[in-house]
């Protein structure tokens, strides 16, 4: 049995938080925050709304969209950093939200590559044999977990979630996929409200973000650039075979870094960083979703994704669309 790719939609809360926003509240400018990350504005959920609702709402946009019938799916994976609670999961909050009995439902966190991730285990999980249409979905409220008085982390997050199917075909078109960790860098990104020490370092388990950005940066601009060209070798495919970047949307000067280091069209990239800011696990289907949506993408395309942050990890695959 193999595994195919299929359908991509998508949802965002209303509520927006500009650039201005933050200028009142730190140290600031949107000048600055442009500049250095290319984030002109981000969402945020409602005080009612979970990362379980933005999950369901983004499959129902999904179903309405690619004419699919959700009472056909048979597991749904939610990657996610930002649950609703410990237990239940979100995933099977989400069947709760989408009327789904019977079904398997577990989340995938692994930060920013969780999408990445969720793709992989669905594709496996088809292969076996056992599931025959996966609900992978890439949600976050990060806003609940953002420490507004951090300059530092606080302009980068939003909110959203994107949704994809994963279903058993004849023919698969995910073509390569890699992931990885370095775990020994796991302390330069963590949000922790329980255990107060990481890889044998004092950490603030307050249940907020910490970044060490410049770190971080160096990590990814390194790990995707790498990554990217293992993933077109893997494929048996040449850069400049792959007609669009799908990474993932953490800040637009890494994109910009990755594509001279591969020597691809920064043009040639979607990302959703000017209008949902990072976005974490749902970042890559946002902008595969705007991508779709906007007619950039079509039927054929090779679509290079990956996702990568907090573990240090990272997770991608190239994709015919
Ligand atoms: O999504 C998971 C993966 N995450 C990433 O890939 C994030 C990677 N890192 C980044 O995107 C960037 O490092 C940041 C956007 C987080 C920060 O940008 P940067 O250019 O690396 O800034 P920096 O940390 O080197 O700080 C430069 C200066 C500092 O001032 P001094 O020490 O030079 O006087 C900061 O205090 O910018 C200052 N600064 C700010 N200024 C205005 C830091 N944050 C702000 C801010 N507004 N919000």
């Amino acid at each position: 049995m193999k595994a195919k790719l299929t359908g991509i939609g998508s949802y965002v809360p209303e509520t927006i938080l500009d650039n201005k926003y933050f200028e009142e509240i730190i140290e600031t400018s949107d000048e600055w925050i442009k500049r250095r990350t290319g984030i002109a504005e981000r969402r945020k959920v409602a005080d009612d709304q979970t990362t379980s609702n933005i999950s369901a709402q983004a499959a129902l946009n999904l179903a309405e969209e690619n004419n699919i019938d959700l009472k056909e799916v048979d597991f749904v994976i939610v990657a996610t950093s930002s649950y609703d609670h410990v237990i239940p999961n979100v995933a099977s909050q989400v069947c709760y939200e989408l009327g789904l009995k019977n079904v398997g439902a577990i989340d995938v966190t692994a930060a920013c590559a969780g999408f990445g991730y969720g793709i992989q285990v669905a594709q496996g999980l088809v292969m076996a044999g056992n599931y025959k249409k996966i609900l992978v979905i890439g949600a976050e409220t990060l806003t609940r977990f953002t420490d507004y008085t951090d300059r530092t982390t606080c302009i980068l997050f939003g909110d959203g979630a994107g949704a994809s199917i994963v279903e058993a075909a004849e023919e698969s078109n995910i073509l390569a996929s890699v992931s990885g960790t370095d775990s020994h860098l796991a302390s330069n990104l963590y949000l922790a409200n329980i255990c107060n020490n990481l890889n044998g370092q004092d950490i603030d388990p307050n249940g907020y973000i910490h970044q060490d950005g410049k770190k971080v940066f160096k990590w990814a601009v390194d790990t995707v650039s790498t990554q990217f060209k293992k993933l077109v070798e893997k494929a048996g495919l040449e850069v400049s075979d792959i007609d669009w970047f799908v990474p993932h949307s953490a800040n637009m000067r890494i994109v910009e870094a990755v594509c001279r280091n591969v020597g691809f069209p920064v043009e040639q990239t979607l990302a959703c960083l000017e209008n949902f800011g990072n976005t974490s696990a749902a970042s890559v289907p946002l902008a595969l979703h705007n991508g779709v949506r906007n007619g950039k993408v079509r039927k054929g395309d090779k679509l290079l994704l990956i996702g990568f942050g907090g573990g240090l990890t990272f997770a991608g695959s190239v994709v015919e669309w």
